[in-house]
């Protein structure tokens, strides 16, 4: 057996510009284990960005999806998932995810989350008038509930990805 024989899925959670997806990715192939990533299922599943989502179909739709992807992906198969900002917000969604997975909350400082987001325009919750603004208004709402997470692992710009990848590894 190649990969590594993980108990549960390691669900990585925390706000847009965490680095959830590239830590994720990094600490899959670490294990060699296989990468899931909810919103790029949904994008596949819909064929349309995430932006096209919310834009055609609303926010409401696109958590709706988001919890039936969340919850197929964590009976699928074991792995790292890479979740967006939003998905551990709804209890629901919580107890799924604490039941079937162990949640890691990448926790950056706001100033790093912006410099990250700053300039793509993928993210339809940041198209605002003033969206440093919204980011830090968002951030202050999430963090006490992204600290219900199983653990939490610290990120900061000295860090690469690997050692990002290897932090979480060493929290598990
Ligand atoms: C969202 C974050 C995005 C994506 C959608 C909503 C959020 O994912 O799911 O735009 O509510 O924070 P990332 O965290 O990967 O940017």
């Amino acid at each position: 057996q190649l990969g590594m024989n993980l108990k549960k899925t390691v669900v990585m959670v925390g706000m847009m510009g965490a680095g959830k997806t590239a830590v994720g990715r990094a600490l899959a192939a670490k294990l060699g284990v296989p990468f899931l990533d909810s919103d790029a299922e949904i994008v596949k599943a819909a064929n349309m960005s995430i932006a096209e989502i919310f834009e055609r179909d609303g926010e409401a739709f696109f958590r709706t999806k988001e919890t039936q992807v969340i919850d197929r992906l964590l009976d699928e198969e074991r792995g790292i998932l890479s979740t967006g900002g939003g998905a551990f917000l709804a209890e629901g969604n919580r107890d799924l995810i604490t039941d079937k997975g162990v949640s890691v909350w990448l926790d950056a400082d706001l100033d790093l989350l912006w410099q990250r987001v700053r300039h793509k325009d993928t993210r339809p919750l940041l198209r605002t008038a003033n969206p440093r603004q919204t980011l830090s208004d968002i951030y202050d709402v999430r963090v006490p509930v992204y600290a219900k997470a199983d653990l939490a692992v610290k990120s900061d710009p000295k860090y690469s990805i690997e050692d990002m990848a290897e932090r979480v590894y060493q929290a598990l």
